[in-house]
Parts: structure tokens; sequence; C-alpha cells
């Protein structure tokens, strides 16, 4: 099925010049790019984003991370975006990730992971808003 996913290259990622790296993964993979830019998220951006994990002990510093550098995000599509985007990010703590994925080979740490990638279509749906206009997002 035709999907969409949400990706990020967080403020890690992008420091230790990965960008290329990460973004040639999901080309390689045939998703295709739909949006892309290079931003520097608010507060108020990263709180939305993170907004199911409100509640949770590391909810500030996730906060904190996120608006802490720069970002990529973009926009990919194709048969079975998310669960495709997902799987060459890899597991969410880089230390346990498998090698061959982006979080396996280049992270070690569950918060200063690398990437994101939405993680269902309802959260894709959520999370793309924040980041694009829909002027942003070629067809
Ligand atoms: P991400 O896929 O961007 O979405 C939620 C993030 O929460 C996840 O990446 C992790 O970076 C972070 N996260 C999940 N569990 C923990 C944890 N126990 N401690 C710190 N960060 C966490």
């Amino acid at each position: 099925i035709m999907e969409r996913c949400l990706i990020l290259v967080k403020p890690d990622g992008v420091e230790r010049n990965l960008i290329g790296e990460v973004i040639s993964r999901f080309e390689r993979k045939g998703l295709a790019i739909k949006a892309l830019k290079m931003m520097r998220v608010t507060r108020e951006q990263a709180e939305d984003h993170y907004s199911v994990h409100r509640l949770k002990p590391f909810f500030d510093d996730l906060v904190s991370y996120l608006t802490s550098g720069p970002i990529v995000a973009m926009i990919v599509e194709g048969n079975n975006a998310i669960a495709s985007s997902r799987m060459l990010a890899g597991a969410t703590d880089g230390s346990k990730a498998a090698p061959g994925t982006i979080r396996g080979d280049f992270s070690l740490d569950i918060e200063r992971n690398i990437v994101h990638a939405s993680d269902s279509l309802e959260s894709y749906e959520h999370e793309y808003k924040i980041f694009f206009n829909e002027n942003e997002i070629m067809d």
C-alpha cells in the first residue's frame, strides 16, 4: 500500500555530517522524497511532535535535544513507507539496533539516535503538518 512517512535527521545526525548518508539510504531503498528541508525546530513544534510522550520522564530532554540544533525534515513515499522506514532506522536504542540499520551503524544512544521515522499512519498525519505546509509537498 502506498504510504508516506515523516523522517527527521535529528541534531546529532546533522552535527555528525550524516545528512547525505541518511537521505541516501531512503533513496536507495526506493522511497521517493516528496518534501525536504533544513530547519530549526521551535520549542512549540518539538512539544507538539513529541506530545504522545508528554508524561514520560524523558520528555523535557527530548524537547531540548530536538531544539538543540538544525535538523533535516523530509517526507518519503512508497509501498509500506512507514514499516520500510522503521526497518531502515532500526531499533530506537542505537546500542541495540542491528548493524545495517541507520541507528545500528551510527548510534549507541536511545535519545541521540540520528533519525526519527513516524511509527504509524496516525503519527504521520499528526507529525508532517508540524514540519511542512501543503505547498512544500510535491505530488
Ligand atoms: P523517536 O523515534 O524520535 O520518538 C520518540 C523518542 O523518544 C525516540 O525517538 C527516542 O529518542 C526517545 N526515547 C524513547 N525512550 C526513551 C528513553 N527511555 N529515554 C530517553 N529517550 C527515549
